[in-house]
């Protein structure tokens, strides 16, 4: 979708426009405008055609930018919006492509999406937000572990407000809801020497997945449809994560992420291992530098590595 596309919806949102008027408005062919109002049609929006001409009926469920433009009420983030119906992952795109601080890359549906540690991520069309944001700031590398725990907690805080569900934070930054995960997050930093050039901060959610399209991860995976049985607006909430998450990234205070992560800290105060580590003990929270606590036989320690993932000890009936 581009420029022109989007002069065509506002005009026929409107009136009725001919297409002949359209062609001289946009300086383009009839057959093109009529080639575009097939893609539109596509895309799913609903338009009359009649004597008269084009008329919009109904808009597009799409996470299109002419559609989620309104909900991003942002001064920087998201003003650049690039939007795929498919592409194989939008981390990979944003990281082999030169864009401005601030943008954003949004599929409907991903061929090859990543998660953490070389895993997929399964990207069901249509149904979830799978996107990435750049950033290009020269944040100190030391801080980067604590900066990265911004993006869970916008989001958390976003899907709690219009689901009304309690969300917790698995560190580093799952977000779990009722025991299964709801959305991940990967975040990945180019750097040049030790200065950071850009991040890519990705992030799959869960939102209108139905337990049919997840049932091969169902008890480990839900969304927020599953949770609640309603269907979400994901235009006007991937427009309030743009906005909370600026909001975060302007006024960044580690110590305040670290207490708020604290707070909605999933398994806090219970038995958790680290697989392939060895590690086992009770779950104290989230150091000042980003890395998880935990209370081992021989003392506390700490863990930082982002590759690392934390299970919970299952009780014994
Ligand atoms: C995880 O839970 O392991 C992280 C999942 C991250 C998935 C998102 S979807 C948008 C972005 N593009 C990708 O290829 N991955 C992230």
């Amino acid at each position: 979708m581009d420029r022109i596309d989007e002069i065509i919806l506002e005009r026929i949102k409107r009136d009725t426009v001919s297409g002949e008027e359209l062609s001289e408005i946009l300086g383009i062919s009839r057959s093109a405008v009529w080639k575009r109002i097939r893609k539109l049609e596509e895309y799913g929006y609903t338009i009359d055609r009649n004597r008269k001409g084009y008329r919009l009926k109904e808009g597009s469920d799409l996470l299109l930018p002419y559609e989620v433009r309104p909900y991003i009420k942002t001064n920087w983030l998201g003003k650049n919006y690039i939007f795929f119906e498919e592409i194989q992952s939008t981390n990979s795109f944003a990281r082999e492509n030169d864009y401005p601080d601030g943008t954003v890359v949004v599929a409907e549906s991903q061929t090859a999406g990543r998660g953490r540690k070389g895993r997929k991520w399964i990207s069901v069309p249509h149904r979830g937000i799978y996107a990435s944001i750049i950033l290009k700031r020269n944040i100190n590398p030391y801080v980067l572990p604590v900066f990265s725990l911004l993006f869970p907690l916008a989001v958390r805080n976003v899907l709690q407000e219009v689901s009304g569900l309690e969300v917790k934070i698995k560190w580093p930054n799952d977000l779990y809801v009722n025991g299964k995960k709801i959305a991940g997050f990967l975040i990945e930093t180019d750097l040049e020497g030790n200065t950071v050039q850009k991040i890519v901060a990705g992030f799959g959610i869960n939102i209108n997945q139905t337990e049919d399209e997840l049932s091969w991860i169902l008890d480990t995976a839900t969304s927020l449809h599953i949770e609640t049985g309603n269907i979400f607006d994901r235009k006007s909430t991937l427009g309030k994560i743009l906005v909370e998450l600026e909001k975060r990234i302007d006024s960044f205070s580690p110590e305040d992420t670290i207490r708020e992560i604290n707070e909605g800290l999933l398994w806090k105060g219970e038995e958790v291992y680290i697989p392939d580590e060895n590690v086992h003990g009770k779950l104290l929270g989230v150091d000042n530098y980003g890395g998880v606590k935990i209370l081992m036989e021989n003392g506390v320690k700490s863990f930082y590595s982002g590759d690392l993932s934390l299970r919970k000890v299952q009780k014994k009936e």
